[in-house]
C-alpha cells in the first residue's frame, strides 16, 4: 500500500492534537514516510526549561529511527495560523531532516487554512553542513 500525501498530512494533524505546548500554545504535528514505506509521527513537546523542548519533526525522526526507518522520503509538517503560518521547519530541524534526507526528499507544510507548500531540503537548507 502506498501512503499518499493526504494520509501523511492527516496523520500529522492527528499527531498535532497531542502536542504538549503549554508554554507557546503553538501546536505542531509531523509525519514521515520512510524508505521502507512506513509512517512515523511526532508532535512538539515543550518543557518548563524552554531549551529542552522538542520540535514535532525531531519527535517524528526519533520515532522513525526507533522503528527501523533509515531515510525520509516525505515529511509533512502541520502547524501555524494567521501571522505565523505556515510552520516551516526551524533551522535545527532543517539540519535534522538533512541528516536523514536526500535530494529527492519532499517537505510538505500545511497551516490551519489548509494552505500548503512543498520544498526540497536544498531549498530549505542550501550550502548545508554535512560529513562524508
Ligand atoms: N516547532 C515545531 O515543533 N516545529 C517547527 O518546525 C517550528 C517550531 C515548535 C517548537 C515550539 O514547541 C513551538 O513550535 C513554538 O516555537
Amino acid at each position: 500500500m502506498t501512503i499518499a500525501d493526504k494520509d501523511l498530512i492527516d496523520a500529522a494533524k492527528v499527531a498535532r492534537e497531542n502536542a504538549y505546548c503549554r508554554y507557546s500554545g503553538f501546536a505542531v504535528g509531523a509525519a514521515i514516510l520512510d524508505d521502507n514505506g512506513n509512517m512515523h509521527v511526532g508532535c512538539n513537546i515543550e518543557n518548563a526549561a524552554y531549551p529542552l523542548g522538542n520540535c514535532a519533526e525531531a519527535s517524528a525522526i526519533a520515532a522513525m529511527v526507533l522503528e527501523g526507518g533509515n531515510r525520509i522520503v516525505r515529511i509533512a509538517v502541520v502547524g501555524g495560523s494567521g501571522d505565523i503560518a505556515p510552520c516551516t521547519p526551524c533551522g535545527g530541524c532543517r539540519q535534522r531532516i538533512h541528516e536523514f534526507g536526500d535530494d529527492d526528499t519532499v517537505i510538505i507544510t500545511m497551516d490551519d487554512s489548509n494552505d500548503w507548500q512543498q520544498y526540497s531540503i536544498e531549498e530549505l537548507l542550501p550550502a548545508s553542513f554535512h560529513l562524508p
